[in-house]
């Protein structure tokens, strides 16, 4: 299966494919970004493995697209969540493994489209509207791999068909990069074959530097995830494990569940609390990382009210909080995981100030940090007051006594030289 976990190839002679530094720095600032995975799946409300775990035919499936005909669907009232949530971009899968796709695609192998189907409606201008109209950043998830294709799980059998699947990623992937305006991120999921080895393992197949080339020619500053074969411009780590050890050397991005069952709609139902997710947002940003949080809309095109409720909650959080987060880099700190005298944190800075993200305070009054090398001239708490420090060569001591300390997880700003 798919290398999901990994960071992408290190340092080496710099890819030509790759976006310059300042180009992804939009990105690096934004840290916080909506997942949205949203198709026919919603339907029979098993995840968007359904097709293929449960093995139904392709033309089975397909009839799924005689009822898809969303009538809450508000790709504004997805947006606004999203600022809401405090979240600074967004991801919408415009086709995922099952080959539907959300808009008027005239490569789609059998017109297998919202625009020829049931719905009648390009989905995708409308969240690409939605998304500028809201200040979000826009991006669009998509599988160059299509379960309908036998020749996807016997590609050196049936090179014809393969082939057939080929000529619909390429021609799918110009069309979103041609007809919807500037488009943030382009986001690769699935550039597999036969749901074997790694994703490079099939570059002989997919070509993915050729692919993304035409890419970068199309939308020249557009950032690309690593999963179609070629590196990409950021690092992934999939899935709702904790995220530790170190500050990250490359740029990366944590993508989860907000409900964990599956990304698509799924009946069953096990919800990330708010607060296990701005921990896991302080986690990621303190290593380098964003965080891109998914939710699956239902069939009729609703984020569920519970699920947006617990958004509403982060949104609450980041509204005191965010200073410290967007438009930070990580350090000068590295996260302390294991909880200690000393407490648990992570850190992040930006201009003149250190952010030491408080996870836990400790059991002392006196919070005690590594050696700082710039002579701090204040500490206070974000939406609290000034607290005392005193600094020596070896140590920041910050002093908050129990019954004057936040609820974690909080932060503490440091006031330094630029
Ligand atoms: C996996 C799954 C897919 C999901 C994705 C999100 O690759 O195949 O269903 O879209 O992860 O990162």
């Amino acid at each position: 299966m798919s290398d999901t976990h990994a960071d992408g190839p290190q340092s080496g002679a710099r890819d030509p494919l790759k976006l310059a530094p300042e180009d992804l720095a939009w990105w690096q600032d934004a840290k916080f970004g909506l997942f949205i995975h949203w198709g026919l799946y919603a339907i029979p409300a098993r995840g968007e493995w359904v097709m293929h775990r449960e093995q139904i035919p392709a033309e089975e499936y397909a009839k799924l697209a005689s009822v898809f005909a969303p009538q809450a669907f508000d790709a504004n009232a997805w947006a606004r969540l999203a600022r809401d949530a405090g979240m600074r971009y967004s991801v919408l899968t415009a086709r995922h493994h099952d080959g539907f796709a959300l808009w008027d695609s005239p490569a789609s192998y059998g017109q297998f489209t919202s625009v020829a189907t049931a719905a009648r409606r390009d989905f995708v201008a409308e969240y690409v509207a939605a998304c500028r109209a809201a200040g979000l950043r826009t991006g669009l998830y998509y599988s160059p791999m299509d379960w309908r294709f036998p020749g996807y799980f016997q590609p050196r059998e049936l090179p014809e068909n393969a082939a057939l699947m080929k000529a619909q990623g390429y021609g799918q992937v110009e069309e979103l990069m041609t007809r919807y305006g500037p488009v943030d991120i382009l986001w690769y999921d699935g550039g597999w074959l036969a749901h074997k080895g790694s994703d490079r393992d099939a570059a002989w197949f997919w070509e993915p530097e050729k692919l993304n080339a035409m890419v970068r020619r199309l939308q020249p500053k557009i950032v690309i995830s690593p999963r179609s074969g070629w590196a990409g411009d950021f690092g992934i780590d999939e899935g709702g494990h904790a995220a530790t050890g170190p500050i990250h050397e490359i740029p990366w991005e944590k993508c989860c569940n907000l409900n964990r069952p599956s990304w698509g709609y799924n009946a069953q139902q096990d919800l990330m609390t708010a607060d296990e997710v701005i921990r896991m947002l302080v986690a990621v940003v303190s290593r380098g990382g964003n965080l891109l949080l998914n939710v699956g809309p239902d069939a009729d095109g609703v984020i569920p009210p519970a699920h947006a409720a617990i958004l509403r909650e982060v949104g609450n959080w980041l509204a005191r909080y965010s200073e410290g987060l967007y438009g930070t880099r990580p350090g000068p700190y590295q996260p302390v995981e294991a909880r200690t005298v000393a407490g648990r944190y992570g850190a992040t800075q930006k201009g003149n100030r250190v952010y030491v993200h408080v996870l836990d305070w400790g059991d002392e009054a006196q919070f005690v940090l590594p050696a700082l090398d710039r002579r701090i001239t204040g500490a206070a708490l974000l939406g609290g007051g000034d607290v005392p420090w005193t600094q020596t060569d070896d140590a920041v001591v910050v002093t908050v006594p129990a019954g004057a300390r936040p609820p974690t997880p909080t932060v503490l700003a440091l006031t330094v030289p630029v």
